[in-house]
């Protein structure tokens, strides 16, 4: 176990990393064993002890790529900055967000480095159904969301239950806007998101197999949460249309809760009058509830909520309630 400790802390030289980058990578290594206590075991955190060799950003997103989009789509990035969200905080390096993600369908959870096993995800084509209690039902396919939505970029924090955090620029359209074009009824009270199923593409869902996770993993939202100006329909990340491990070629953003209520690859939207069932809520339904915002005085089981830190940096910020988004979302919790 010593000799894997080593290794952990050992990061050989890279010629194409500048050493701050270098340094800083290390770190968020090391905030994530520390959080997990190694309590799931150290050996099965496979990526993050062996040899620690640093990829470059190049690498990482070459192996992540999705197909060009048509020529003629491709003036969507970048799109204009909406300058009425700020980070507060300096920018997550690129290579940080890119790198270090959460994608069980690809790793399960002792692997950080999805980009690792994206390979064969297919992202092209890919069509979104939006269905249930809405009078217009519709399936879009890329090209329709392409051309009928009005992009935007916006600079939002975001924050997982695991308390690290980050702050990037997405590109997309918010999901209100889209909602609106298949026009929910009244009974339409929550909004449950699927995402892909494609075990024979996603390493680890094929390998867990029917039985032990409840695959795909499905998200919800009350219908004011996802009526909300906030909550962001992403399909670009820094400018570019969203790589492989970071939910290619759409996903939801609602920078206010954890990072798991924003489901990765969605294949459908649901709108329902009961509330949908859940991956998380499934597999620990002790943990947090449907609701899940951030929240600094609702500790984890296992861990606080009070701190997170900034991937790629040992900064630390004190944990704000909705994730400093109070404005635009406490009116939705009164009571
Ligand atoms: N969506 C799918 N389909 N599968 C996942 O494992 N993980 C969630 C969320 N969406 C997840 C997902 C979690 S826990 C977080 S924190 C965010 O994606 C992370 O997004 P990022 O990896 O692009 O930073």
């Amino acid at each position: 176990m010593n000799h894997l400790l080593r290794k952990i802390w050992h990061v050989p030289e890279h010629a194409h990393t500048p050493e701050s980058v270098y340094q800083n990578r290390k770190s968020h290594r090391r905030e994530f064993l520390k959080l997990m206590g190694y309590g799931l075991g150290i050996a099965g955190f496979a990526d993050l002890l062996s040899g620690c060799e640093q990829a470059t950003q190049e690498e990482i997103e070459q192996a992540g790529a999705v197909e060009p989009l048509p020529e003629a789509l491709q003036s969507v990035y970048p799109a204009k900055r909406n300058e009425a969200f700020k980070y507060g905080r300096p920018e997550t390096a690129e290579i940080e967000a890119e790198e270090f993600t959460n994608f069980y369908e690809f790793t399960g959870p002792t692997s950080k480095e999805a980009w690792k096993y994206v390979g064969k995800f297919q992202t092209t084509p890919w069509a979104v159904s939006i269905e249930g209690d809405c009078a217009k039902p519709r399936t879009f396919d890329l090209d329709d969301l392409y051309r009928e939505m009005q992009f935007e970029e916006r600079a939002y924090r975001h924050r997982c239950v695991e308390t690290w955090a980050m702050c990037v620029p997405w590109t997309g359209f918010p999901l209100a806007s889209l909602l609106k074009l298949v026009e929910p009824k009244p009974s339409a009270k929550y909004v449950a998101f699927e995402t892909f199923n494609k075990p024979q593409e996603a390493p680890y869902m094929e390998k867990s197999g029917p039985g032990t996770w409840p695959w795909p993993y499905t998200e919800g939202l009350t219908i004011q949460e996802a009526m909300n100006e906030l909550a962001f329909i992403a399909t670009g990340l820094y400018g570019k249309p969203l790589l492989k491990q970071n939910g290619a070629p759409i996903r939801l953003v609602v920078p206010w809760k954890y990072g798991f209520k924003s489901g990765k690859s969605i294949v459908k939207i649901k709108l329902t009058a009961e509330q949908p069932a859940t991956f998380w809520n499934t597999v620990n339904p002790g943990e947090y509830g449907f609701v899940a915002n951030v929240n600094p005085d609702q500790p984890h089981p296992r861990w606080s909520q009070r701190t997170e830190w900034m991937l790629g940096t040992e900064k630390r910020y004190d944990t704000k309630i909705y994730n400093g988004y109070g404005e635009y979302v406490g009116g939705l919790y009164t009571g």
